[in-house]
């Protein structure tokens, strides 16, 4: 299965993703953490990206497009992929298109996890992220059993440096521009689905299901 998971910063992309990959075992892959792994691994794009992430704005497309270009033709890839965080932009997606047509793919479905803007702001700010194994935590929504540590290996929990309130800001606007369009061009495509977001996380996961499991 061939798969794009598209809405807002703080839908709820990567909670819903880490279930996807669990229960379906298919890859997922996120710009977002690659673009984070390559900061702290201190790399040439991490350095590039780093730039544009903390003022909120979006990395470059030809910066983008070229590590999923790379991440797509790896062997996991094979049987399917989950794509969380892109595209993000028309230039994304028409680049999407022909690297899955250059791979004999095509997208099964883009699912759009729906969340009222107004919401956002709250779910970032309040996010938690274990540096270790990477599993993300909300303080009122979805809390660890002990406050500050994560569940599966005990490390102490940090925010990430895009979550601080100003650039929570900019990220929104940034994106709710870019978004309609994206929406559209995979509506036109047929490949567009809505779920809402804006529930409990397991309720999310079972309407996802419910798509995938047809
Ligand atoms: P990226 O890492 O992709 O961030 P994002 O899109 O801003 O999305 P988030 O990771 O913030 O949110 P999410 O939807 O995954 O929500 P989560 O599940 O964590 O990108 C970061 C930056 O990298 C970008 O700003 C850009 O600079 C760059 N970048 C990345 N991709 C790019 C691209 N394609 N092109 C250009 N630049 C790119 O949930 C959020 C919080 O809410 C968590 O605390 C969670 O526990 C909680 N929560 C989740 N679901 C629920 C629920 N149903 N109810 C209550 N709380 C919930
Ligand atoms: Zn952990």
């Amino acid at each position: 299965m061939n798969l794009i998971l598209m809405g807002l910063p703080g839908a709820g992309k990567g909670t819903q993703a880490e279930k996807i990959e669990e229960k379906y075992n298919i890859p997922h892959i996120s710009t977002g953490d690659m673009f984070r792994l390559a900061i702290k691994e201190g790399t040439d794009l991490g350095k590039k990206a780093k730039e544009y992430m903390d003022q909120g704005n979006l990395v470059p497309d030809e910066v983008t497009i070229g590590i999923v270009k790379e991440r797509l033709a790896k062997d996991d890839c094979k049987e399917g992929f989950l794509l969380d965080g892109f595209p993000r932009t028309i230039a994304q997606a028409e680049a999407l298109e022909e690297l899955t047509a250059d791979l004999n793919r095509t997208i099964d479905y883009c699912i759009h996890v729906d969340v009222p803007e107004e919401k956002l702001v709250e779910r970032l700010t309040g996010r938690r992220i274990c540096p270790t194994c990477g599993t993300t935590y909300h303080v009122v929504y979805n809390p660890p059993k002990t406050e500050g540590i994560c569940d599966k290996d005990g490390s102490q929990l940090i925010q990430r440096d895009d979550d601080q309130p100003e650039t929570v800001k900019k990220r929104l606007a940034v994106n709710v521009e870019q978004t309609q369009p994206l929406l559209d061009f995979y509506q036109e495509k047929g490949y567009l689905l809505k779920v809402d977001g804006d529930r409990d996380i397991n309720d999310v996961f079972s309407d996802i299901e419910s798509i995938l499991d047809k």
